[in-house]
C-alpha cells in the first residue's frame, strides 16, 4: 500500500480537499503536517458541505483514521468546536488522532498575530490572524506549550507563567496593548484536557505501524508551496513548511517511506493576503473568475486574487516538491472563457525568467509572457472520460503535462465528490 503526500501546489486553495476525500475512499490514515486553523478545506458530500479548518478531511470516510501531526499548531477552542460540529452531523470524530507533540496556539498569539500584522501598516501579510505565525515563533524560540503539557497542570503553568510575562511585556511595551492574565486562560486550556486526552498519543508510532502493517497512508498538506517559509514568496508566506519535505519532518515518518507525490493545482490561480503575484487579473476577466470560481477563502471570506494558470510557478513546485503527478482542478470554470492564457516565463528588469525566480524584487516586478490556447466554450461538469472531454480542453491538459513534465491523473469538472475525470496514465 502506497504512503501518498499531497501537496498544494500553487498559494493555497487549490481543492485539495476535494482530491483528498477521493484517495481516502481507499485510505486507512489520513494525517495533517502542518499549519492549523488558518486551512481551509471544503468538502461537498450529497447536498452536504462540510468545512473543515484543522481535522484532516479523511475524518469523513468512516474507516479512515484522522491524524494531527506534530508539525501542527493547535488552536483547542477550534478543535474541540469543530469535532462537536462533525458529532452533531452524525460523523464520528473519536477517531482522531493527535500528536502529544504538536503546539498549543494560545489566546497571546491570536491577539500578537492581530497587533503585528496592524503594526506592519501597508508591509502587512494579510495572515489569517488565528495566532499561527506566533505559534511557530514560540516553537522555535523553544518557549512553546505543547499538546502533552496540557496533562502536567504543575509544567504547563509554569511553562504559561514564564511565556505570559514575556508575552505581556511585548504585548504592552511594544504593542501598546492590555496584558492578559493567566488565570482564564489556565482555567481553559486545563479544561481541555479532558476534552481532548482519549485522542492524544505518539502519532510517529502510530504511524510507523500503520506502514509496518501495510496500510495505506495519506498526508494532506495544507496551504501550498509558494505559501512555504522556505521555497514561499519570502515574507509573504505562512509559517510552516506546506512542501512535501514538511511531510516527513511535521509527522515523524521518514522520506524513503513516501512512494507518491501528488500536487494539486487549480486550471488558473489565486492567492489570498498580499504578496507578489505575476498572472494576477485586474480586469473583467479576473473578475470572472472571482464570480464563476466563488473565490471567497473558507476561514476568513475574504475574496482571493485571481489569475491565469502560471506554469513557471508549477514547475518550480514540480521540482521543490518532486511531484510525481498533479491533480488539477476546476477545469470547468474555465469553460466560460473564449481564449485561454498560460504563463511561459517573466520578463523583469530587462531579463526574461524561466525558472522562478528566487529575489523578491526580480519577482515583484515579472511581467507574464503568455501562450494562448483556445478555450472549449462548453459545459464539461458532466464529463467522466477524458476522451469525452473537448478537444481544447484536452489540448490544455495535454499542453501543461508537457510543460511540466509530469502527469496530470486527475482533473476535477465540478464541486461534487463525484466530479472528476480520472485519467490512466
Ligand atoms: P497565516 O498562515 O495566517 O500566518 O497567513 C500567512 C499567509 O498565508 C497569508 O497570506 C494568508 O492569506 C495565507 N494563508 C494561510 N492559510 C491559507 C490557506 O489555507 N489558503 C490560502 N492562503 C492561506
Amino acid at each position: 500500500m502506497p504512503t501518498t503526500v499531497l501537496i498544494g501546489a500553487q498559494w493555497g486553495d487549490e481543492g485539495k480537499g476535494k482530491v483528498t476525500d477521493h484517495l481516502s475512499e481507499s485510505a486507512d490514515v489520513v494525517v495533517r503536517y502542518q499549519g492549523g486553523n488558518n486551512a481551509g478545506h471544503t468538502i461537498i458530500v450529497g447536498t452536504e458541505r462540510f468545512a473543515l479548518t484543522l481535522i484532516p478531511s479523511g475524518v469523513l470516510y468512516p474507516q479512515v483514521t484522522p491524524v494531527i501531526g506534530n508539525g501542527c499548531v493547535i488552536d483547542p477552542s477550534v478543535l474541540v468546536t469543530e469535532m462537536a460540529e462533525l458529532a452533531d452531523r452524525n460523523i464520528d470524530p473519536t477517531r482522531l488522532k493527535i500528536s502529544a507533540n504538536a503546539h498549543l496556539i494560545m489566546p497571546y498569539h491570536r491577539k500578537l498575530d492581530a497587533v503585528m500584522e496592524r503594526f506592519l501598516g501597508q508591509q502587512q501579510i494579510g495572515t489569517t490572524k488565528r495566532g499561527i505565525g506566533p505559534a511557530y515563533m514560540d516553537k522555535f524560540s523553544r518557549h512553546g506549550i505543547r499538546v502533552q503539557d496540557l496533562f502536567d497542570p504543575k509544567i504547563f503553568r509554569q511553562k504559561l507563567e514564564v511565556a505570559l510575562k514575556d508575552k505581556n511585556k511585548i504585548l504592552t511595551k511594544v504593542y501598546n496593548s492590555l496584558p492578559m492574565d493567566i488565570e482564564p486562560i489556565a482555567d481553559e486550556y486545563l479544561g481541555y484536557a479532558d476534552s481532548i486526552g482519549d485522542y492524544v498519543t505518539d502519532t510517529s508510532l502510530l504511524l510507523w505501524e500503520a506502514q509496518q502493517a501495510g496500510k495505506n497512508i495519506i498526508f494532506e498538506g495544507a496551504q501550498g508551496t509558494l505559501l512555504d517559509i522556505d521555497h514561499g514568496t519570502y515574507p509573504f508566506v505562512t509559517s510552516s513548511n506546506p512542501t512535501a519535505g514538511g511531510a516527513t519532518t511535521g509527522s515523524g515518518v521518514g522520506p524513503t517511506t513516501i512512494d507518491r507525490i501528488v500536487g494539486v493545482a487549480k486550471a488558473y490561480i489565486t492567492r489570498v493576503g498580499t504578496g507578489p503575484f505575476p498572472t494576477e487579473l485586474f480586469d473583467d476577466i479576473g473578475a470572472k473568475m472571482v464570480d464563476i470560481g466563488g473565490e471567497f477563502g473558507t476561514v476568513t471570506g475574504r475574496r482571493r486574487r485571481c489569475g491565469w494558470l502560471d506554469l513557471v510557478a508549477l514547475r518550480y513546485a514540480v521540482r521543490v516538491n518532486g511531484l510525481t503527478e498533479l491533480a488539477m482542478t476546476k477545469l470547468d470554470i474555465l469553460s466560460h472563457f473564449e481564449n485561454l492564457r498560460v504563463a511561459v516565463g517573466y520578463d523583469s528588469l530587462g531579463d526574461r525568467y524561466t525558472e522562478f525566480p528566487r529575489q523578491q524584487r526580480v519577482l515583484y516586478n515579472c511581467r507574464p509572457v503568455y501562450e494562448e490556447l483556445p478555450g472549449w466554450n462548453t459545459d464539461i461538469s458532466n464529463v467522466r472520460k477524458f476522451s469525452d472531454l473537448p478537444k481544447e480542453a484536452q489540448h490544455y491538459i495535454e499542453y501543461v503535462e508537457d510543460t511540466i513534465g509530469i502527469p496530470i491523473s486527475m482533473i476535477g469538472v465540478g464541486p461534487a465528490r463525484d466530479a472528476t475525470v480520472m485519467r490512466t496514465t
